[in-house]
């Protein structure tokens, strides 16, 4: 190849690598690798490849080769229904979150270390869940399906804007008992649709709202 055709290929590669990255974890709020106490590392906070937690909670296991240390068993929420430990108020993938996001574990407590960082600012959610849009226990999806939410067939199956990840799925608990609304029913922690707010979809015009309420 000739140099300026390597150029051009190069200059190709670029386009088509800045337009895929736009949807990724990397440069995202998840992307912790520019942090202190993240070891420059992106995936590790969350998952690692040798050792990971058993994360059996409920009897079901929400496995994912997890690093992170989880809020403790005994860790009270609480919710629109009241006060519960943990494994009664949320369902296993809002735990995973929760190992950050409610403040009481730190940051960097993740493969052996125990951390000493902890996070602050708008996205600590904490304990008190009353003030948040239901999830795990509180938000069981309905049985017999009411009128005022849209029947789950309808946006389960759909895929929102094209993107692999663009589908609101609910999570489940109890085994295969339960399906609850979950942190990760509308958020997708890699970033894959490159929406705001990590959202599963766009809520532009609250559409994500409106995929399940039905107004
Ligand atoms: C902030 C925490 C967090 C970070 C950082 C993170 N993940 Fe995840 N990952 C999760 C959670 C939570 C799940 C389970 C959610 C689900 O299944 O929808 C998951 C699931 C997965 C899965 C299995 C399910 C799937 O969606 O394919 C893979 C593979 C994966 N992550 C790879 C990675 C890689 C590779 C990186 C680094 C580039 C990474 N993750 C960074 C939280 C994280
Ligand atoms: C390893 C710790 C960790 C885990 C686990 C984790 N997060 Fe985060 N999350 C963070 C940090 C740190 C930030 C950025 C805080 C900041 O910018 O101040 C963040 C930011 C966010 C944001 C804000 C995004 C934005 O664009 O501002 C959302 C939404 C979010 N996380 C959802 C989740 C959900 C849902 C899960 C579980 C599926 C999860 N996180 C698991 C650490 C974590
Ligand atoms: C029903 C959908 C839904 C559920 C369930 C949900 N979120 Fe969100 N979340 C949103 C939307 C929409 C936004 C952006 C608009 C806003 O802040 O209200 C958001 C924003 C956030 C932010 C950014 C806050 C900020 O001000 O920067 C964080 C962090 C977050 N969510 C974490 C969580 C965690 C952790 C859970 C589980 C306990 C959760 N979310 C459950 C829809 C949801
Ligand atoms: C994946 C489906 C789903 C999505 C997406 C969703 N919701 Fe919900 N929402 C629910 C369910 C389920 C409940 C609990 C309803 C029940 O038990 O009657 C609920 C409850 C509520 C409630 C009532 C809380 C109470 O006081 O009882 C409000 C308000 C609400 N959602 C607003 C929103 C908004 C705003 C959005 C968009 C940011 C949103 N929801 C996205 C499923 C969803």
């Amino acid at each position: 190849m000739k140099q300026r055709d390597l150029i051009q290929l190069a200059c190709l590669v670029l386009v088509v690598s800045t337009t895929a990255t736009s949807a990724q974890i990397i440069g995202s709020a998840h992307d912790f690798s520019s942090e202190g106490w993240a070891q420059s590392q992106t995936c590790l906070p969350c998952h690692t490849l040798h050792n990971a937690n058993a994360v059996e909670i409920n009897g079901y296991s929400a496995g994912r080769l997890w690093n992170h240390a989880l809020p403790s068993a005994g860790q009270v929420y609480t919710t629109y229904d009241g006060n519960f430990p943990r494994d009664e108020a949320l369902d296993s993938y809002s735990i995973l979150c929760m190992g950050c996001h409610d403040g009481t574990v730190a940051l960097d407590a993740f493969g052996d270390g125990i951390g000493s960082q902890f996070m602050t600012g708008d996205a600590l959610v904490g304990t008190d869940l009353t003030k948040q849009h239901p999830v795990g226990a509180s938000a069981v999806w309905p049985n017999p399906e009411p009128s005022y939410l849209n029947a789950r067939a309808t946006w389960e199956n759909q895929t929102f804007g094209g993107s692999r990840m663009g589908k609101l799925r609910l999570m489940v608990v109890d085994g295969a008992e339960e399906s609850v609304l979950s942190c990760a029913t509308c958020h997708e922690p890699h970033n894959r649709g490159g929406y705001d707010d990590l959202l599963r979809i766009d809520n532009t015009s609250s559409q994500m709202c409106l995929a399940c309420h039905n107004k």
